[in-house]
């Protein structure tokens, strides 16, 4: 029988222990948290995302701001909101969420972050740092994933990790963290992605399965071995009449049929998606607390 990977609940314990120290902190008169999100344009799941953590923020005793800016905003206004940020003493860490309207580089905006407020973890100093086990910020959906992981004992030391999808965000740091010498690390990592030839042949070696593809559906059964450990990031938006907000989120997993030979799995929503958003808190606690940057 396969156990589920309740990220919703981990997620909530991780941000009651956040709200408690939030609260020693105000009982000393210490500064408050200060969470900043930039969103440019009117993406819809882009939207549904900023909010979902400004809301998570508030609920844990952050102070919050969310910066609208509209979907022609040029590169060179948004650097300059950017800028504003960094120098804001007041804010401790913030987000630029991705992905921005087509005429700005993304690239270019994330490296106009100052690496001790980007606690998104995209900036190059911090994935360098990353890399070579220096303190950094990690990025939130990578961290949420090892803190599964870890909360729920799975082995990884030894084991074949198999990785699909090598995103900036997702794929390749998560390939990176796995193979590390940490507690929750020392796999064998296989990155696979778009180019991979014969898919099936490696996910069928994996103990531990990380899908990255945000292609719905992806992964069937056949595809993976019993009692594997499938970790699914996929969140693809779709439209649906049976919600509420008129939309649901689809795994890259087919996760009816990919259980049942699963040891453990993360379901699509209540897996992943919910410690993403635990862990940029706890960024944003580091950042407050000067952990990472002194
Ligand atoms: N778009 C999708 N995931 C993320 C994320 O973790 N952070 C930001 N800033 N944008 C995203």
């Amino acid at each position: 029988m396969y156990q589920i990977i309740d990220g919703k609940k981990v997620a909530n314990e991780i941000q009651e222990n956040i709200r408690q120290e939030v609260n020693k902190l105000s009982q000393e008169r210490k500064k408050i948290p200060h969470i900043a999100a930039i969103l440019a344009g009117n993406d819809g799941a882009s939207e549904t995302y900023v909010n979902n953590k400004i809301k998570a923020a508030e609920k844990t005793g952050f102070q919050s701001t969310l910066i609208r800016l509209h979907e022609q905003t040029t590169e060179k206004q948004l650097i300059e909101e950017v800028e504003k940020l960094n120098q804001n003493q007041d804010i401790d860490g913030f987000i630029v969420q991705l992905p921005l309207p087509k005429h700005i580089n993304e690239q270019k905006i994330i490296e106009t972050i100052h690496p001790s407020k980007d606690i998104d973890g995209f900036h190059p100093i911090n994935l360098g740092r990353m890399l070579l086990n220096l303190p950094c910020y990690v990025s939130a959906t990578p961290y949420g994933i090892i803190e599964l992981l870890k909360y729920y004992q799975i082995e990884t030391t030894g084991k074949h990790c198999v990785v699909i999808g090598r995103s900036h965000i997702v794929g390749s740091p998560i390939s990176i963290l796995m193979a590390k010498n940490n507690p929750v690390g020392n796999a064998t990592v296989t990155l696979c992605h778009s180019k991979t030839k014969n898919l099936k042949h490696y996910t069928l070696q994996a103990d531990i399965l990380i899908c990255a593809t945000g292609s719905p559906h992806f992964i069937t059964a056949e595809m993976v071995k019993y009692e594997t450990v499938v970790i699914d990031v996929g969140t693809t938006r779709i439209k649906s009449k049976e919600s509420k907000s008129g939309h649901k989120l689809i795994g890259d997993v087919k996760f009816d049929e990919v259980a049942p030979k699963c040891s453990y799995i993360t379901p699509v929503p209540g897996g992943v998606g919910p410690m993403t958003i635990a862990s940029l808190l706890k960024n944003t606690l580091l950042a407050a607390k000067k952990e990472i940057y002194k």
